[in-house]
């Protein structure tokens, strides 16, 4: 089997109102904020204790590209308007499986409720289908959390499993549920697969493009 291709050339994805690009090291307090905060560190399996964490993880993601086997590879989803790291995105890559990958996302709490993590994920999405040509994206959910499963449910995604006691006791043993959506479902409904174009949405139209840095 062939090993995939690392995106090294990925620079950001450009949406109507976000800029999603690789961390940078002065990402670091913000991003420290929002992911130590209890209402998101709750349903996130790594929650930083120090700002020294979140640098080694900064660091750690300058040296990685989307699509290596066996990394998470964390995107930075920063406001257009204003330049604000708001949120991130989180790609896995599984090793010797090169059609799959699963998705995390995260919007700080005062940026909830606009419609970012949709409009996040939906471009990340088109990326992975369109640039990656992978065949299935999956997301790993607490059956709790009402507003991450709106939101795949939001972009298409069904639900294909449920499984009970799956995720390793923090206090006690949790469910997960999984949501999932193939290359072929997300084209048909009428996602861009291209990396620069206009297509309807979110009352009204947006632009995503991929930008890639010269090699
Ligand atoms: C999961 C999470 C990203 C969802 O965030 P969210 O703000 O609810 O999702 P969106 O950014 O897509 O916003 C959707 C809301 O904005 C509203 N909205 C406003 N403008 C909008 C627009 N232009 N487009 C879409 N929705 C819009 C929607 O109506 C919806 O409101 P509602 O919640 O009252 O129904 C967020 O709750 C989070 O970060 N949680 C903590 C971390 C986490 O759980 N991550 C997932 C682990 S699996």
């Amino acid at each position: 089997m062939c090993r995939p291709t690392a995106d090294e050339r990925f620079a950001f994805i450009e949406t109507a109102r976000l800029i999603i690009r690789r961390f940078a090291a002065s990402d670091d307090a913000p991003f420290f904020a929002y992911r130590s905060d209890p209402r998101v560190s709750r349903y996130k399996g790594w929650k930083p204790e120090s700002i020294g964490e979140v640098e080694e993880f900064i660091d750690r993601m300058s040296r990685l590209h989307p699509n290596m086997p066996g990394t998470w590879f964390q995107l930075a989803v920063c406001r257009k308007d204003s330049g604000e790291l708001i949120g991130d995105c989180g790609l896995r890559f599984p090793d010797g499986d090169d059609s799959q990958v699963e998705i995390g996302y995260t919007v700080a709490p005062a940026h909830q409720g606009h419609g970012y993590a949709t409009e996040s994920v939906t471009a990340v999405l088109d990326y992975l289908f369109g640039s990656l040509g992978k065949r299935r994206a999956y997301g790993s959910v607490e059956p709790a959390n009402t507003r991450s499963i709106a939101l795949l449910e939001r972009i298409g995604m069904r639900r294909q499993a449920h499984f009970r006691d799956s995720v390793p006791p923090d206090g006690e043993w949790g469910d997960d549920v999984i949501y999932a959506i193939l290359d072929e479902e997300w084209n048909r409904n009428g996602r861009s697969v291209v990396h620069h174009g206009q297509q309807p949405g979110f009352g009204g139209s947006r632009t995503i493009r991929t930008l890639h840095r010269p090699v």
